[in-house]
């Protein structure tokens, strides 16, 4: 079969029996236009995911009218911001971009009151705003609103639909690009797909992953991970109503979606222009590497998942092209870049550098940092990293153990030391978090805590020891450098700006109780905002750090659109970079990972040119002459020319 000639005929035929008439003409042809450029991609995506099936040709129409519909739904202002992007893709790899996630609940009351706290947001230099899923869910445990009951409504408690579109315009009007989550994997099973499933509809039943014995779960399940082990052993519920057992991946409430099933590409691709339409800049893909099962594979991270993204992908380029996605794979470092593309996912968290970052804090040694960032850093220059020290989720020790085992370190036993280490079970250690998912049957777990218990903050204002105390404020500042300066969009977790401790009231909660994952997920409240104005206050110095590490970003254009090199460190404390334009600016990063002073020879230099040079965070001068570069316990520098 002739694909290009195949593709233009299909789309002839759809064009043909499909009713534009609701476009004005200017609109009707730029769909057209987007259409003859994107269709030809999306009808060869379509035909390898779902060409087998005789009906192929009417879900293949089915989806070009959803993608008009959502097209002459989306407002002239959004048409606009996508005119606006298209000419300017690159805008996340600016130096202004800096993230912040949070639950709406959890820093103000609803979504009209989040309004209010925009001048915050502001002021702390916000671009970029994930706001977690705030659609309607189940009563008592939602998985933190990761259970969707219905995508086109908002959950009761934190406001309307209306209150959303207002709040995206007034957080547009400011700069500041609304993100929310694509939680396409699975709904909650109370939404009305699955309930349709439950009472025993056929239809809908396909929709899901349903059983009526254990013969095929069992067969899939010999390779299968546990992803909450403390709630559930194996990957599937028993449903009493339909009497069938159920693909549950997550929680029993999340019922896997059946992307095998072109229906259920078509209703979810319907979704997600609802989503883009409320006016957000970019979808979060949750838990994207799961989309995909085939037996006798781990079902994670398979072809078939990047084929889908890649045709959600081209759906947005024909109807809403301003919105981008964002990858939330936290999987091995060789299956994550696989996600990172212009034409799959833009952006994508770096679940690699959020966890080495710890790993080098705990272990005051960079060699695994070096070589893991050396391997897998680069990324297409379309696209861009959004780095993160911590997220609402528990922290996975995700590293290569290839990589590891080179430098002599078994993955096995460096991820039971972190472990340990993070959860305060290693003498010595200064981390307060809590552990996570622990699997009885081969004692894994992961860990979660805020930034700045897991920094060391939290065990020196509990024994008020100003040495400790200064150790994880220098920590606290060494991270947030990183992540500010290496390339990518940082995001904060909101309370981290000031510092803000573990929160263990969530052990009162009977629906929170079983997820240690809210210990971290904690409330900002004025009161908070107000004490960290205290200068005395740790908090105080956090915020003081933090902003001029923020300022001196945004004047920094080297370290927006710019390359990453990182550099091969005989200090074996010391991690370094450089960050280069195509225009000749070059930018050096040094960071010292120990509470000792740190020598390194002063020929690292020589990667800006001749000095002086001006070290930007002590607002410093460095002179060529000297003969080494000294770092004090857990310095950041941010080096260039003078
Ligand atoms: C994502 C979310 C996590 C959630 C899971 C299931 O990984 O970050 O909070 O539990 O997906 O939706
Ligand atoms: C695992 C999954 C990730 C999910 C997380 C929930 O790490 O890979 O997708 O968000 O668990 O805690």
């Amino acid at each position: 079969m002739n694909l290009e000639i195949e593709s233009k005929r299909s789309l002839k035929r759809i064009l043909d029996s499909i009713d534009l008439t609701a476009l004005t003409k200017a609109d009707k042809l730029l769909f057209e236009q987007r259409l003859h450029s994107h269709f030809p991609k999306l009808f060869a995506l379509y035909l390898e995911i779902y060409g087998h099936r005789y009906d192929v040709y009417f879900y293949l129409q089915e989806l070009v009218n959803c993608l008009a519909k959502g097209f002459s739904e989306r407002s002239r202002a959004l048409k606009l911001k996508d005119k606006k992007r298209l000419a300017d893709p690159l805008w996340y790899k600016n130096e202004n971009m800096l993230g912040m996630a949070c639950y709406v609940d959890l820093i103000a009351q609803d979504l009209q009151d989040l309004q209010a706290k925009i001048p915050y947001l502001k002021s702390l230099g916000i671009t970029y705003l994930h706001l977690m899923p705030l659609y309607d869910s189940p009563k008592g445990d939602s998985d933190g609103g990761y259970a969707v009951s219905d995508y086109r409504k908002v959950n009761e408690k934190l406001g309307t639909t209306k209150d959303l579109i207002a709040l995206a315009k007034a957080l547009n009007k400011e700069g500041i690009s609304l993100v929310l989550d694509f939680v396409f994997n699975h709904t909650s099973d109370e939404h009305k797909w699955a309930m349709a499933a439950k009472q025993g509809d056929p239809e809908f039943q396909e929709f899901y992953y349903m059983f009526d014995d254990r013969t095929i779960p069992d067969q899939y399940e010999h390779n299968l991970r546990e992803i909450f082990p403390q709630v559930r052993r194996g990957n599937y519920t028993w449903n009493e109503d339909a009497k069938k057992w159920v693909w549950t991946t997550f929680n029993n409430f999340q019922w896997d979606l059946n992307y095998s099933n072109p229906a259920v590409f078509n209703g979810i691709t319907s979704e997600m222009l609802f989503l883009a339409n409320l006016g957000c800049e970019a979808l979060r893909l949750d838990a994207l590497a799961f989309i995909w099962k085939e037996m006798g594979t781990t079902c994670e991270n398979q072809d078939k998942a990047h084929k889908l993204i890649q045709a959600f992908n081209s759906c947005l380029q024909i109807s809403a092209p301003a919105v981008v996605f964002k990858s939330e794979a936290i999987v091995h470092p060789d299956e994550v870049v696989k996600y990172i593309d212009a034409e799959e996912c833009q952006l994508s968290y770096n679940p690699l550098l959020m966890a080495l970052l710890w790993n080098s804090l705990a272990t005051r040694k960079t060699n695994l940092l070096t070589q893991s960032m050396q391997k897998s850093f680069s990324i297409s220059p379309k696209c861009t990293w959004v780095n993160y020290v911590r997220c609402h989720d528990d922290i996975g020790w995700t590293f290569d153990d290839e990589v590891a085992a080179q430098l002599g370190i078994n993955g096995q036993d460096h991820r039971h030391f972190l472990n340990q280490f993070y959860t305060g079970r290693f003498e010595g250690s200064f981390a307060k978090g809590v552990a996570f998912g622990e699997n009885p049957s081969n004692g894994d777990c992961r860990v979660c805590g805020s930034m700045a218990s897991l920094a060391g903050l939290e065990q020196g204002i509990e024994l008020e020891d100003q040495t400790l105390i200064e150790n994880a404020l220098a920590r606290i500042q060494l991270i947030n450098g990183i992540i500010l300066s290496i390339g990518g969009i940082p995001l904060l977790y909101s309370g981290d700006e000031i510092g803000l401790l573990n929160d263990y009231n969530y052990r009162l909660d009977e629906s929170k109780l079983h997820d240690a994952r809210w210990v971290n997920r904690i409330a900002l409240t004025e009161q908070l905002i107000d004490e960290a104005k205290n200068p005395k206050s740790a908090s105080n110095k956090v915020s003081k750090q933090l902003q001029n590490l923020i300022e001196l970003r945004k004047n920094l254009p080297v370290l927006g659109d710019a390359n990453t090199q990182i550099l091969s460190n005989e200090n074996p404390h010391v991690f370094s970079y450089t960050r280069y334009s195509d225009t000749g600016e070059v930018l050096l990063a040094i960071n010292n990972f120990s509470e000792h002073p740190q020598l390194i020879g002063s020929q690292i230099l020589g990667q800006l040119g001749e000095g002086p040079y001006h070290e930007h965070i002590s607002n410093e001068t460095i002179a060529s002459t000297q003969n080494g570069v000294q770092l004090s316990a857990y310095q950041v520098m941010w080096i260039t020319l003078k």
